[in-house]
């Protein structure tokens, strides 16, 4: 046989035959109910697995590529030990070690980084961006953040708050802060999980109903604004924030310090939710602006299981983007 039928006769450049379709994860509504359950299931298994020492080689041979556009440890490293721990592999490109930051059309690098890796992870500005990629990819595409939407952090929180106080459906969660790409991601966690979301945020900071376009499957009381962030956290069961200033947004951070001053989580606002809230921040955190050291610090702040968390649950993701639901 010649070299040329060799090549000719070799791998053909479209998906094999049957091949499942393609399912991408750029927002926490792209997931029925079903799944989200799932998901937090699996992970369960799979962070136990971890914490026991036992290999869960579900990934062997599969390549993860990680693009970032906007700085990261948490996502970055969670994805990156993740998938080791999997048995797969990691490439990671930022825009400034990339053609990427050279002006490469988003569709011709998702085009061709999809055809040598197996599953893609990026952090970038708008959620416009992040979807053209994954309309030119042909493998899954996970959104790691973006202005819009975090839907791996919010996989993480919920499966936090299951760890430590079991079902989040029917509890009260209050988001005070900043109306951004986290609280847009909680209105569409609280639609399809059945829990009651009360968002205080300042003036001119005001979630986006329709950006975060909540599914209204569960009914549209899942989520409800106050003026006042103590009344927001009146009887919740977890109290959460985020930075005032986003990624992307720093041109407004004089303005934010002074708009945000009484949405600082203190001790006053923890005293007056449930006995046993808890409090959560996706992290990084600035204590003495959105939160005071002695709540971050304190008994009910679980912010490091919940960035532990990201590794777990984003391993029982990768895996049922790429293998489905496993026994
Ligand atoms: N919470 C979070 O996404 O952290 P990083 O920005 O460090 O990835
Ligand atoms: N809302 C923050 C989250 C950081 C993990 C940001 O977008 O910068």
């Amino acid at each position: 046989m010649s070299t040329n039928a060799l090549i000719t006769t070799g791998i053909p450049s479209t998906l094999p035959k049957g091949a499942p379709p393609v399912r991408h994860f750029l927002q926490f509504s792209d997931f029925t109910t079903d799944e989200h359950m799932y998901l937090m299931e699996r992970a369960a298994f799979i962070k136990k697995k971890f914490k026991a020492f036992e290999k869960h080689h579900s990934l062997v041979d599969r390549t993860l590529a990680m693009i970032f556009e906007k700085a990261s440890t948490r996502t970055r490293v969670s994805f990156e030990a993740g998938m080791y721990q999997l048995g797969g592999s990691v490439v990671h490109l930022t825009t400034g070690d990339s053609q990427l930051g050279r002006a490469e059309p988003i569709e011709d690098s998702a085009k061709v980084i999809s055809r040598m890796t197996d599953i893609v992870m990026i952090r970038t500005y708008e959620q416009a961006k992040l979807e053209r990629f994954a309309a030119h990819s042909r493998v899954p595409v996970i959104n790691g953040l973006t202005n819009e939407f975090h839907p791996c952090q919010i996989l993480a929180d919920i499966f936090t708050y299951i760890e430590h106080r079991g079902p989040i459906a029917g509890k009260t969660v209050a988001w005070v802060g900043d109306g951004n790409n986290m609280a847009n991601t909680w209105l569409q966690a609280a639609a399809l999980l059945g829990f009651h979301l009360r968002v205080s945020t300042p003036s001119g900071y005001e979630v986006n109903e329709k950006t975060a376009a909540a599914p209204t499957s569960m009914g549209s009381g899942s989520y409800k604004t106050y003026e006042d962030p103590l009344q927001a956290c009146a009887g919740a069961d977890l109290v959460t924030t985020d930075v005032w200033t986003s990624m992307g947004f720093e041109a407004e951070n004089e303005a934010r310090l002074k708009a945000f001053a009484a949405w600082r989580v203190d001790r006053a606002m923890m005293a007056v939710a449930a006995p046993d809230a808890l409090f959560m921040h996706c992290l990084p955190a600035h204590r003495g602006e959105e939160v005071e050291a002695e709540v971050i610090d304190g008994p009910q702040s679980v912010v490091w299981d919940e960035a532990e968390n990201r590794m777990h649950v984003q391993k029982a993701l990768m895996e049922y983007l790429l293998l489905g639901k496993l026994s």
